[in-house]
């Protein structure tokens, strides 16, 4: 008698036979595919990724080059390594697709920026975009409420002064606030112990894109539909619904006339489009509105508040940096409040922050784009549909781009000789680059800055001697965090 298992067994190996030779056959393609890895069937490169992503992406770079292929489950796709290549790539129209990913997939849902292309896309980002950097009345609001949130959080350190503070997940509320503030106007106390309803609906949403991100769906989205409560897909989904974006801006309503904020902005703009004939009108609307406040949410809180992070890990164990900073700002500004003009002042605190997104690259592997025709690149040919990575994080620690020390805390390669002033450097793109690039790289580079430069004005961070800190190496994923820490502060005299 055969056993059970026996036949389930020929079968399993039947079935797979058969889709290596059906993948074989259907790996013939253009011969200027970009080179890489075998892949099995079906999983693609899953299994060489999951456990260490980005190493193995730095190892295939230098073994395939700059523009090489790999496969996420049965998706095509190409990663960059090189940043003056990316940021060809990206300034192309052919590269401005966003492919399918589970992460972003349930926002957005044809409306608003993120996981959006085209022309709806193109309108509404360039309207943000423009609301969120030129000067005018709104932008000079916007400095007020980020001052606001800066004073917020340099009194609950004074009041904690000498108590463990938790490292990760800490910024989460002042930097939800500042957002929340330019976006709506209205304010809430993160600092309570009763978290306020938008601030809990956006940790919520975070601790499921952890999940999520962590459990190899990134690499595979598909895999959703083969076990999607093993992978994370259901938790996710559920929390999702849960922590819709629709609750919070439930009531929208008129704007005052003084248009202090984002929604105030929009919907007059909204009302102006209705009887005009401008390109704009087409696509504003309130759904429009609604993505796009969900967007700035899941694409400004997390990074900025994690960036943010990095920088207190760094900087507890870089004392002679926080000295360096320090000095500086008493020089330069003393003891009044710091704002954003200040910034060419303090050109240390800037090499800080640069150096910050350098080293944690936090998206290290960008948002992936997807290929929307048929492109030649370099003489590599790109077809319709496949999925771009930009290897930020490769980038950033290539030791033939930054010299050996590539690994350690060192703002000072973001300086002139005399450290005078700043050195922008073109291989530093934690912003991504092109067309797609962030559109808050300018809201978060101002939050940060005067966050950190209050911070050290009053104080000096260090780490908390009940639990000292060995390693500032990352969690490994898709979005990197610091591993938990604490740290200590003590009031500057
Ligand atoms: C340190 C903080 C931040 C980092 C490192 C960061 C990084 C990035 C990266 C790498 C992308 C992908 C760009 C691409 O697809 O090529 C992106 C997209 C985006 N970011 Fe940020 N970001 C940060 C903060 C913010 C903030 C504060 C906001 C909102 C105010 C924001 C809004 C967006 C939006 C809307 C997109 C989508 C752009 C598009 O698809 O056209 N980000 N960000
Ligand atoms: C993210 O998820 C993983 C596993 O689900 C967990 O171990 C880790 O602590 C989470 N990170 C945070 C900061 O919640
Ligand atoms: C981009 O796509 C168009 C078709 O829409 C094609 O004609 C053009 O050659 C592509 N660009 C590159 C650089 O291949």
């Amino acid at each position: 008698m055969v056993p059970f298992f026996f036949i389930t067994q020929a079968v399993l190996a039947v079935v797979t036979l058969l889709l290596v030779f059906f993948c074989l056959k259907n790996t013939k393609r253009d011969p200027r595919y970009p080179p890489g890895p075998i892949s099995l069937p079906l999983l693609g490169n899953v299994l060489q990724l999951v456990r260490d992503p980005l190493g193995v992406l730095q190892k295939w770079a230098v073994k395939y080059g700059p523009i090489f292929s790999i496969k996420m489950g049965p998706q095509d796709t190409i990663v960059v390594s090189d940043p003056k290549l990316v940021k060809e790539l990206f300034s192309d129209v052919n590269s401005t697709g966003r492919a399918p990913n589970p992460v972003t997939h349930y926002f957005g849902d044809g409306y608003g920026i993120v996981n959006n292309d085209g022309r709806i896309w193109e309108t509404q980002r360039r309207y943000t975009l423009r609301k969120l950097r030129d000067a005018g009345v709104f932008k000079s609001s916007i400095e007020g409420f980020i001052m606001k949130e800066t004073s917020t959080l340099t009194n609950y350190f004074q009041q904690n002064v000498g108590k463990p503070i938790p490292g990760i997940k800490f910024y989460t509320g002042p930097f939800v606030n500042a957002l929340w503030r330019t976006i709506s106007g209205e304010s809430i106390d993160w600092a309570t112990s009763e978290k306020p309803d938008i601030l809990k609906g956006v940790c919520d949403l975070l601790n499921s894109l952890n999940r999520t991100a962590d459990s190899g769906l990134f690499f595979a989205p598909f895999l959703r539909h083969i076990a999607p409560g093993y992978f994370g897909w259901t938790g996710w989904v559920n929390s999702v619904a849960k922590v819709s974006f629709e609750n919070f801006v439930a009531e929208i309503s008129p704007p005052s006339l003084s248009l202090r904020d984002f929604i105030d902005n929009y919907l007059v703009e909204m009302q102006k489009s209705e009887y005009s004939t401008s390109k704009l009108g087409m696509d504003m609307g309130e759904k429009n509105l609604r993505a796009i406040i969900g967007d700035l949410f899941i694409a400004g809180a997390e990074t900025s508040a994690t960036t943010l992070s990095f920088a207190t890990l760094y900087l507890i164990h870089n004392s002679r940096a926080q000295r360096k900073a320090q000095q500086e700002i008493d020089r330069m500004v003393g003891s009044r409040p710091i704002s954003l003009s200040d910034k060419p002042l303090l050109p240390y605190t800037e090499a800080i922050i640069m150096e910050t997104l350098r080293l944690s690259s936090i998206l290290p592997v960008s948002i992936p784009h997807q290929i929307l025709a048929d492109t030649v690149f370099h003489g590599f040919f790109l077809p319709k549909g496949t999925t771009v990575l930009a290897s930020q994080y490769g980038i950033h620690h290539d030791p033939k781009i930054w010299g050996n020390d590539v690994n350690e805390f060192r703002p000072e390669r973001f300086l002139s000789e005399d450290e005078n002033h700043v050195v922008l450097h073109d291989a530093l793109i934690p912003f991504s680059v092109g067309r797609r690039s962030c559109l808050g790289e300018g809201f978060a580079k101002d939050v940060i800055f005067l966050f950190v430069a209050s911070i050290l004005q009053k104080f000096n961070i260090k780490p908390d001697p009940g639990c000292p800190i060995v390693d500032i190496e990352p969690q490994s994923g898709i979005a990197l965090e610091p591993k938990r820490f604490k740290f200590v502060l003590s009031l500057r005299e």
